[in-house]
């Protein structure tokens, strides 16, 4: 459960990236975060992850505060951030034991995590190359493949289907289901209105830092509108702004 309360972040004083959010991810949905290039997705996840702080309100991820706590609360999620270049001169296998390492998964467990994690994602023999020589696709699931090392349950993702095959597309989003299914957490930005539609328990719209909806897909379809598809209704209310 991820719980975002009155929070505010400006880059420069002047403007606010993201105002007063409020939102609650529950214990066992998907939850999708869209709006436009700009409208303060990333660093909403950015502020929920502890990368950057929030110069107002409270965020807790399962019941803990993560500027009180902040060790505590990492442990609580796995993070893929948008981009995947990192690491580079790490071979996968060692890149992913880097990951296991800091979240102290203990060496018997991690082996067959590894194994699971690699075929499901079919990176098995690319493991032993360095991250440096994969393509972008390969390299978002190893990020994926080291931020579920730890097995945490809540998943934190921003844009995690951009750049990634249709296959490895659909494993991905067969792993958020099953996660989501087993009582845990699912929250991912996208900008692609197509996954959200088809994904998603409830959606959030965010443009220019403010939450614009904020419910299920069939309350939204209601809210704005009888059969206009999300499309339409997210231009409109982007649009409107
Ligand atoms: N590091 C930064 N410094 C200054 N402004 C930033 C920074 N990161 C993002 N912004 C600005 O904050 C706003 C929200 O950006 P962002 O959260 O990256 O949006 P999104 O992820 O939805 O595309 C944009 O106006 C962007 O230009
Ligand atoms: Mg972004």
């Amino acid at each position: 459960m991820i719980e975002i309360s009155n929070v505010t972040k400006s880059y420069n004083n002047i403007s606010n990236a993201v105002e007063n959010l409020n939102l609650t991810i529950n214990d066992g949905e998907i939850f999708g975060f869209l709006g436009p290039n700009g409208a303060g997705k990333t660093t909403t996840i950015k502020m929920i992850t502890g990368i950057i702080a929030q110069d107002k309100g409270e965020i807790k991820i399962n019941g803990i505060n993560t500027k009180e706590r902040p060790i505590e609360s990492k442990k609580q999620f796995a993070f893929v951030p948008d981009s995947p270049d990192m690491f580079l001169r790490l071979k996968g296998l060692e890149y992913i034991n880097f990951m296991a390492d800091i979240y102290e998964v203990p060496k018997a467990i991690r082996k067959d995590r590894i194994e699971k994690l690699a075929e499901r994602f079919d990176m098995a023999s690319a493991l032993g190359d360095k991250i440096q020589t994969y393509s972008h696709g390969m390299r978002q699931k190893i990020v994926i493949m080291g931020a579920l090392i730890h097995d945490p349950s809540v998943w934190i993702l921003d844009e995690p289907l951009t750049g990634l095959d249709p296959k490895s597309s659909f494993v991905l989003k067969e792993m958020m289901k099953e996660h989501a299914n087993s009582g845990k957490t699912v929250f991912f930005s996208t900008h692609v209105l197509e996954v959200a539609e088809k994904l998603c328990d409830r959606v959030a719209i965010i443009n220019k830092g403010k939450i614009l909806f904020c419910g299920t897909l069939e309350e939204m379809k209601d809210h704005f509108k009888e059969n206009s598809s999300l499309e339409n209704m997210f231009l409109e209310m982007t649009e409107n702004e």
